[in-house]
């Protein structure tokens, strides 16, 4: 049965965390989780507060891109104050995260496309989004953004549906956006708490990605560049081999597996 509408209290309800989803600010619908999280992050609000929207109007993707999030599918933002060294591991828990919870909420296998896209069947499910303000050596706030479609008829958004897909698409029921959303909390914590320890969150985020070892064709800015995804390094960035031989970093980028 797909839930009405999601109850806060209900997500909160004995949710093992020691402060990711404590308190769970909800609506209806907003424009953005993002820009609700950032006014409740200026106001000094606890980190692991989350924001939650049943619907957005004005979702917003990486790279200036749109993000489609009607009803039934989860978008929430989760404030956190981590260290300057940790800023560029968010990507890697927050996509972990939701690899893990997909296969364990759902059952179905999921990869990383890097940085950040979470697919299943090659298909693009999960959307992640990490804003943060830094201030000189200190971090005011990172806000992580997470998008799902988790019960969306594929055949009602024929514009994503040649290069994305849903969780009920993929399974042929509908699945319990609280346990999703509940198990995310839950698994963000565990792993962003983990970072300090070092490598496990960096190999294990490595291991998932489906992009390494491709042909691919990475768009960055303005440029274009073409290669073999041959590694990515500790700080999230891919490290490309072009055909001329050359090794180059990139930093952030959108990328397209080629045959
Ligand atoms: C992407 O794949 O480009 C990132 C998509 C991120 C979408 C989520 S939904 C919750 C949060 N609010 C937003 O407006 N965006 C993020």
């Amino acid at each position: 049965m797909i839930e009405n509408s999601l109850s806060p209290a209900a997500i909160t309800d004995n949710l093992e965390t020691r402060f990711v989803g404590q308190r769970v600010i909800y609506y209806p619908s907003l424009a953005s989780t993002m820009d609700e999280a950032k006014r409740e992050a200026q106001q000094g609000a606890a980190e692991g507060t989350v924001v939650l929207a049943e619907e957005q109007t004005a979702g917003r993707g990486r790279i200036k891109r749109a993000w489609l999030s009607p009803k039934g599918s989860i978008a929430l933002s989760i404030i956190l104050h981590p260290s300057l060294a940790h800023i560029s591991s968010l990507i890697m828990v927050a996509s972990l995260a939701a690899v893990h919870c997909i296969e364990k909420v759902t059952g179905l296998k999921a990869q990383i496309k890097w940085p950040n896209d979470v697919l299943v069947n090659k298909k693009k499910v999960c959307g992640i989004l990490i804003e943060s303000d830094v201030r000189g050596n200190t971090v005011d706030y990172s806000i992580i953004g997470i998008g799902i479609n988790v019960n969306l008829r594929l055949s009602d958004f024929p514009e994503i549906s040649p290069t994305a897909t849903s969780l009920s698409h993929e399974l042929g029921r509908s699945v319990s956006r609280l346990d999703m959303i509940r198990c995310l909390l839950v698994e963000t914590e565990r792993l962003y708490l983990a970072l300090p320890a070092g490598e496990s969150v960096y190999q294990e985020w490595r291991d998932k990605l489906v992009t390494l070892g491709k042909r691919v064709q990475v768009r960055s800015g303005d440029a274009t560049y073409k290669g073999i995804a041959e590694s990515v390094a500790s700080d999230g960035s891919l490290l490309l081999r072009q055909s001329d031989g050359s090794l180059i970093k990139i930093v952030a980028g959108d990328v397209t597996l080629r045959q």
